[in-house]
This record gives structure tokens, sequence and C-alpha cells, in this order.
């Protein structure tokens, strides 16, 4: 699936976003190495603390599905490019170092990174 959809896939869910207390709806698409897309949106709580992002939404739900192997995520927000936080970061890291990161807006600009640039030198039980 090329940049373009997947951003499109995840600018689409965003409409899903639950996000009552920031009004910031964030979207996300993740590709998997056999070619399923997962989607999440920000779901946000009245307590704040057990919000989750769009990009850990889309993550959980892949891994919960027995998907491993991660290509590529799309995440968009209204933003001149979205983002992730560092605890999506961490997250990231830990399941999918090698992936692709686009960063976009709504209007369909976006910047394209990796987990590895987003998070460098970033803790792991594997290396040293
Ligand atoms: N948020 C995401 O879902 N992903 C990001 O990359 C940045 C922030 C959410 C968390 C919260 O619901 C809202 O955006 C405002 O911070």
């Amino acid at each position: 699936m090329d940049d373009k959809e997947l951003l499109r896939l995840a600018n689409e869910v965003r409409a899903n976003a639950y996000c009552p207390y920031s009004g910031f709806a964030v979207g996300a698409a993740l590709l998997c190495e056999d070619g399923s897309v997962y989607t999440g949106v920000n779901i946000e709580n009245a307590a704040y603390g057990p919000s989750i992002c769009a990009e850990r939404t889309a993550i959980f739900k892949a891994i919960s599905e027995g998907k491993r192997g991660f290509v590529k995520l799309a995440v968009t927000c209204e933003s001149d490019h979205c983002r992730p936080c560092g605890v999506c970061r961490q997250v990231m890291s830990e399941h999918a170092p090698e992936m692709v990161i686009l960063m976009g807006n709504p209007e369909g600009a976006f910047v394209r990174t990796t987990v590895r640039e987003l998070l460098p030198d970033a803790f792991s039980f594997q290396e040293g």
C-alpha cells in the first residue's frame, strides 16, 4: 500500500476519535507485513490518565489480533504534520524498531521518517 493511501485511511478514521476533553482528533493506520491494515484513534477519559493515543490504539489492536511485523504507520492530526508522543515512540520501538512513520495532516501533506529516527538510542532489554 502506498503512502498516500495509508495516510488517507488514517485521516478517515479520525472521525471516530473520542476526544471531548482536548477536542484534538488523531487518526492512525498501521500496515502489517501480511498487507492487513489496522486503524486507531485517540480515546480520552475524564480521569485523563487512562487516555490512549491513536498510534497505540492501532498497534495494540493489531497485536491483540495476533499480528507481528509492522511495516509502516501513518498518523494525522490538525498540525503542519502530526508528531507521535514519546510514549508511542517507545511502544513503536518495542514492536517495530525498523518501521516507517508517515506524519501527516488532513490536507495530505506529510513527513516520512522512521522509528529509529524518532527515538534514537532507545531503551530495550535486548541490546546492551
Ligand atoms: N494524541 C495522539 O493520539 N497521538 C499523537 O501523536 C499526539 C497526541 C492525542 C492524545 C490526546 O487525546 C490528544 O491527542 C491531545 O494531546
